[in-house]
């Protein structure tokens, strides 16, 4: 890729990473990109860099601008390695007069990089810093993604520099929210707020709270991960908002593990009385879809059924992992049911319900479990346990 004007004398000069499919287990179906900018000023400041392996891609592109060596500052908004990772290659061509960082990014990049040398310059939240026809001012942005996060924003150009925040992994030759299709666009984002920033919910909303006190005005969000925001801004804020508040629609998913069909006959039987309560439905069958497009599907569902047959007196290996995995994400206000088939021990039901229990989801129905094949009767319980479960949450909402 070549660089990309992003504002007068203000460009992405960061990397694409068309191939990545794994990200620290979020599936990057369409890859993901590692943004990094560049502002040329009195200080020309180089604002993140890019996962180890990228870094000669945006030297090149910053090559196309100005010589690296006529870089004075570099800004590290996000110690985690996708976006400092080549940092130390960058330091040594350029040789930075300062590396500006929040407290916890220090203490991040000594314990990563080991370099005691480098000109680090601690900023906190309300530290303002001069480029000289331009300002840059700091907010500490803790926990969101990583305790040394923090956000850069340029006043005089109305951009905020974001890091992590109002990501997308979505590799694209375009690189503005305009560029691209909006729907595909939003529904990346949501996928990171699920994965990524999900568990982060309340720092955000706190968050948000400072950005309005400081008074920033922005018309441009430059973040580090896919579409750059400036068509949308409004509606991207909005949808945080609204995500970061784990609002609920009357969705319901149906998520489950079989072993001889039995616990799907039973998901079925209940997705078909969760729709005919009024419910919009999903059914993911976990052979068939990863962890986190499920997540995705999380983020605004209002109830959730899990499903899995017994094995060795525990839950399917993929239903474990997705209850870790979903657990770690820290879901809040959802309705829950068990149901399952065994043969003889016959405790995931139990176990299901003892993690939705952790997850503090409402369970309205100890759940269902069916020995060896479901009878009418069993599938007949499994309609009356979506009817249930369709009501709570019709009542709720
Ligand atoms: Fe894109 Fe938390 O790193």
């Amino acid at each position: 890729m070549e660089p990309v004007r992003v504002k007068d004398n203000i460009y992405w000069v960061g990397a694409v990473d068309w191939n990545v499919r794994n990200f620290h287990g979020y599936s990057t179906h369409q890859g993901t990109t590692y943004n990094a900018f560049l502002v040329l000023d009195e200080k020309v400041t180089l604002f993140d860099t890019v996962k180890p392996g990228f870094g000669d891609e945006m030297v090149h592109n910053i090559r196309q601008i100005i010589d690296p060596e006529q870089i004075d500052y570099i800004v590290v908004d996000h110690v985690e390695l996708d976006h400092s990772g080549s940092l130390p290659e960058i330091v040594s061509v350029v040789k930075p007069e300062k590396i500006f960082c929040s407290p916890n990014g220090k203490d991040a990049l000594l314990h990563h990089f080991h370099q005691d040398s480098w000109p680090y310059e601690v900023v906190r939240t309300g530290d303002r810093i001069s480029l000289g026809k331009r300002t840059v001012e700091f907010l500490e942005t803790r926990m969101v993604h990583w305790p040394d996060s923090m956000f850069s924003f340029i006043p005089e150009d109305k951009l905020l520099i974001s890091h992590d925040g109002f990501g997308q992994h979505w590799a694209t030759g375009e690189r503005f929210d305009d560029e691209v299709d909006s729907s595909e666009l939003f529904k990346q984002a949501a996928k990171y707020y699920a994965n990524i920033l999900l568990p982060y919910s309340p720092r955000i909303t706190a968050v948000f709270q400072e950005v309005r006190e400081r008074n920033w005005v922005f018309d441009t969000i430059a973040t580090d991960h896919g579409l750059i925001w400036r068509r949308d801004v409004d509606k991207i804020l909005q949808s945080y908002v609204k995500w970061s508040k784990q609002e609920a629609t009357a969705k319901a998913l149906v998520v489950y593990d079989t072993m001889w069909h039995s616990t799907e006959r039973m998901a079925n039987a209940l997705l078909d009385s969760l729709m005919s309560e009024g419910m919009s439905v999903r059914l993911f069958d976990l052979r068939a879809n990863s962890r986190d497009d499920i997540m995705t599907e999380v983020l605004d569902a209002k109830a959730i059924a899990l499903g899995s047959s017994t094995i060795n007196n525990g839950v399917l290996p993929l239903m474990a992992d997705m209850l870790s995995y979903m657990k770690g994400l820290k879901p809040v206000g959802k309705i829950g049911a068990a149901f399952g088939s065994y043969g003889w021990s016959g405790e995931a039901v139990k176990l299901l319900n003892e993690v939705m229990a952790e997850m503090k989801f409402e369970v309205p129905d100890p759940g269902i479990r069916v020995k060896y094949v479901p009878a009418a009767g069993d599938l007949a319980n499994c309609v009356e346990l979506g009817r249930k479960i369709g009501k709570a949450v019709n009542d709720r909402l």
